[in-house]
């Protein structure tokens, strides 16, 4: 039988043997504050790629130090970086999937003592005030994302995804509710967009494999980007060599998210029709047979699970039985 859940997906040489994409998720289990890979993160990760996943998109990792969430996020802002990466890379191939990293830079939603950075000097609410980005820190940022995928590339990385959604900072210049500046990064939706479109074009300058960009195409705010913005967006994102966007939803101001399974396949479904983009669904995906009529009615080109990865490492298993299709096991658990 053929179910598109196994069929392998090619983007620029690159094939991930199935559509199942572990979704990425902070760990927050760098110690020191020094953004290095500790033990769990090997085995954690290495735990999905024997679980038959296709594509592991590691957490949300700083491309610069006051781009962490918290001390305990992992980091890629220094060379020292690379070796636990590659390390990580290599341990996750070995085990049968392709691997990819989520540069990110958390804008006002840091939780730092130090000076934190946002497009505009306004708060997340009950947080600390950003600082708004002066034209050094601007350029800084971008700088802090090419080195980090020039970092991503000599660790083997397959996949590269810039984090612009969940009201980090590249979302929070993308928005009207986060972004009140007069200069060229702030405005109409040129402007917004500057900043993304100039670390887009950073990142390509050292990079050449496949590129996904993660938005939040509901910003859950009246005052904020539709979805046809995003549409809009998506259509400049492909332009400049974006290969897919991965529509997730949510995380620029606080709201009472109605979640139910596929709540954010809508998203993914009308910026591959508008855009003529590949995308990601992502979003309380646990069923088999809910992946396969996502991807069999063309919604979507990959799926991407997050909780149920957490709960459940050898899903792919699991819905390949389900939907009847043979899975080879590791050898050393054929005999169960
Ligand atoms: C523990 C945890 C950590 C997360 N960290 C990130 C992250 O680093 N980057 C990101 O874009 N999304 C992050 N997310 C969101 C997930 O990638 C995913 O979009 C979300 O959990 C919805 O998918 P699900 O219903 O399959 O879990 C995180 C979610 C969880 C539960």
């Amino acid at each position: 039988m053929n179910a598109q859940l196994f069929s392998p997906y090619t983007i620029k040489q690159v094939t991930f043997k199935n559509r199942i994409v572990m979704a990425p998720m902070c760990q927050y289990s760098a110690h020191d504050q020094d953004g290095k890979i500790q033990d769990w993160h090997r085995v954690h990760y290495a735990s999905r790629a024997v679980g038959g996943v296709g594509l592991i998109i590691i957490e949300a990792t700083a491309v610069l130090p006051e781009g962490r969430i918290s001390y305990r996020d992992l980091g890629i802002w220094s060379d020292e970086h690379v070796s636990g990466l590659k390390e990580l890379v290599d341990l996750v191939h070995r085990n049968g999937a392709k691997i990819g990293i989520q540069l990110a830079h958390a804008g006002r939603k840091a939780e730092l003592e130090e000076t934190i950075i946002a497009p505009s000097a306004i708060p997340f609410p009950d947080k600390k005030t950003p600082k708004a980005a002066e034209s050094g820190d601007i350029r800084r940022i971008v700088e802090g994302f090419r080195d980090g995928a020039r970092r991503a590339k000599e660790a083997g990385f397959d996949v590269i995804e810039i984090h612009a959604a969940h009201g980090y900072l590249l979302n929070e210049f993308l928005s009207p509710v986060t972004n009140h500046r007069e200069d060229e990064y702030g405005g109409n939706a040129d402007n917004r967009y500057r900043l993304l479109g100039e670390v887009i074009e950073a990142v390509n300058s050292v990079w050449s494999g496949p590129l996904f960009v993660r938005v939040s195409a509901n910003e859950y705010d009246p005052q904020g980007n539709s979805l046809e913005q995003y549409i809009d967006y998506a259509r400049r994102m492909k332009a400049q060599g974006v290969d897919l966007i991965d529509c997730s939803s949510g995380g620029l101001v606080p709201a009472q998210i109605q979640a139910f399974p596929g709540y954010q396949v809508n998203l993914a479904e009308q910026i591959r029709r508008q855009a003529e983009v590949a995308t990601g669904a992502v979003g309380l995906i646990t069923e088999p047979s809910h992946a396969e009529e996502i991807l069999g009615n063309g919604r979507a080109d990959l799926v991407l699970l997050g909780r149920e990865l957490l709960r459940n490492p050898y899903w792919a298993y699991e819905a390949a039985k389900a939907l009847n299709i043979t899975l080879d096991r590791p050898v050393q658990y054929q005999r169960a």
